[in-house]
């Protein structure tokens, strides 16, 4: 629906279950369809990189990246460039822990 819904908490929940990556895909800055909500998400994913880094979660793998439903290339683009970031970053460490235990 809009950027702006995906909670903090989600992105949390998401790494804790030792996903490699999130991939936040927003409409760009001043055409949100909520009018300015995605300028709420810029202000939560800043908040979010410092506090994954104390997880041990390098922060490159949280991603905001405005993309409008009208540019699929830009999407596709994105998408492959996430896949080759995290396949350099390895498995996420928390994943590793889920392992040992
Ligand atoms: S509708 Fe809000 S970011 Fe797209």
């Amino acid at each position: 629906m809009c950027s702006s819904r995906v909670d903090p908490e989600f992105v949390i929940s998401a790494f804790m279950t030792g996903v490699d990556g999130v991939l936040i895909a927003a409409c760009h800055p001043g055409n949100c369809h909520y009018v300015s909500q995605n300028y709420k998400t810029i202000k939560r994913v800043a908040l979010l990189e410092p506090l994954l880094e104390t997880f041990g979660i390098n922060k490159k793998r949280l991603r905001l990246e405005f993309i409008s439903a009208g540019e699929g290339n830009k999407f596709a683009e994105t998408i492959d460039d996430m896949v080759s970031l995290l396949k350099e970053l390895g498995p996420s460490p928390l994943s590793k822990s889920k392992e040992d235990k």
